[in-house]
């Protein structure tokens, strides 16, 4: 599945089945042009994007909109995720290939955030009858695993206490109450024979990774995935609310890396949220005011890479993380693997360069990295889609977008 060539290492192209375009509604944060670029030029060569837009992707007809909004403008291979509230709307979405089905247990904590608060689906009832209708379909549920409650409390408590610790707020994502829900989505999911997805499970205690284990063993159709657990607590002196909620205390950080490496989590998703630096920059007052997450697509792979290069993991680990289990996921036929009758989506790295991280020659809109300056070992030289060199040396080379949509066909 890894071929090394002189010196460098071919890899199957990322599939990140975790990003936030933000079409519609919220292009002035990024659009598929200028997220897919940055995933281009990462290594990234298929994404699924998520429904959280304005409108959210929560009918047939919205689907069927995005779907044609965004034809023609993507310079990588995409899926679409579809919102799972009305129950009625499922069986179309996936006849119209969404890739799978995105649960929020949250609701949104920010005044000007209307769009969660429409996709979420807190109720046990609701959430059963998602279940049971992608269960039905083989279709994957991902879940957005949240302590509504809590978080709504605490953001109160900081509030008044008048705190400006991004620690304490990272920190609160991940309280026990999580554990509770996402039990609750584990009985759900055994009870009903539905697939289910944890979206970003280092977004939990690290517990979640034992419940999530035993599930796994009594026979549960868990994955889970996370980002690279490479932004620490120490890194919020000098990012502040950016890097909230994302930042682990170092112990926390190790624990995903081993993870990663042995199973307990299956694939590498990026949680690719594309804000603003003046959006981020409202929760220097109110941390809560922040809307959660960082640009992710394009530093993904090269902090993997890093990885691998400093011992954490195999390049045949980070082939299947990257790769083979998101495709599997998602059902994306041709992608996946370097083997007779896959796409020729193809990344080349090279182990010997070193890469310093740049945000002003990033290509989300975001237009900031919480990575910027790191240093990392290793270099993604060139990305190739469907056979064809579309980014080298971190740009765009010439030519029209050729990501093409993809619909779930080879479901494992
Ligand atoms: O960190 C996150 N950012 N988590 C979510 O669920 C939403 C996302 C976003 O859309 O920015
Ligand atoms: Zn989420
Ligand atoms: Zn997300």
């Amino acid at each position: 599945e890894v071929v090394d060539v002189r010196g460098r290492v071919l890899l199957p192209g990322a599939v990140d089945v975790h990003v936030h375009f933000r079409q519609p509604g919220f292009e002035h944060k990024e659009d598929f042009g200028t997220g897919s670029a940055a995933a281009a030029c990462g290594g990234v060569t298929t994404v699924c994007d998520m429904p959280n837009t304005h409108p959210p992707v929560t009918s047939a007809g919205r689907f069927r909109a995005k779907r044609d909004l965004v034809r023609g403008t993507s310079h990588v291979d995409y899926g679409l995720w579809a919102g799972g509230t009305d129950v009625a709307e499922l069986a179309a979405m996936a006849g119209l290939g969404a890739v799978g089905v995105k649960v929020y247990l949250n609701r949104s904590h920010r005044d000007d955030d209307p769009y969660t608060d429409e996709l979420s689906t807190p109720d046990d009832d609701t959430l059963r009858a998602v279940f049971r209708a992608c269960a039905e379909r083989a279709v994957p549920v991902a879940v957005h695993v949240a302590d509504h409650e809590r978080e709504v409390a605490l953001r109160a408590e900081l509030r008044a206490a008048g705190t400006a610790d991004a620690r304490l707020v990272c920190r609160s994502y991940r309280g026990d109450g999580v554990l509770a829900a996402l039990a609750r989505v584990l009985a759900a999911a055994a009870d009903t024979g539905c697939r289910v997805h944890i979206a970003h499970a280092s977004l939990a205690p690290v517990a979640a990774l034992d419940l999530i284990a035993a599930a796994r063993r009594s026979g549960v159709r868990v994955t889970a995935e996370c980002g690279p657990p490479a932004l620490l607590e120490d890194d919020l002196a000098r990012l502040g609310v950016l890097g909230v909620p994302f930042a682990f205390p170092a112990s926390e950080a190790e624990t995903y890396w081993a993870a990663l490496a042995d199973g307990r989590v299956d694939l590498v998703a990026t949680d690719h949220a594309p804000h603003s630096q003046a959006d981020k920059a409202a929760g220097r007052d109110d941390l809560w005011a922040a809307p959660p997450g960082y640009p992710g697509v394009e530093t993904v792979l090269p902090l993997l890479v890093d990885a691998v290069l400093a011992g954490r993991l195999s390049w045949s680990r980070l082939a299947a993380l990257t790769s083979a289990a998101p495709a599997r996921l998602g059902g994306l036929a041709g992608k996946g693997a370097i083997e007779r009758g896959r796409d020729a989506d193809l990344v080349v790295v090279d182990p010997a360069a070193t890469t310093t991280v740049d945000a002003a020659r990033l290509h989300s809109r975001a237009g900031w990295s919480p990575f910027d300056g790191r240093r990392l070992a290793g270099a993604v030289v060139a990305t190739y889609l469907r056979g064809r060199e579309i980014a080298r040396g971190g740009e765009l080379l010439p030519g029209a977008p050729a990501g093409r949509f993809l619909t779930p066909g080879g479901r494992a």
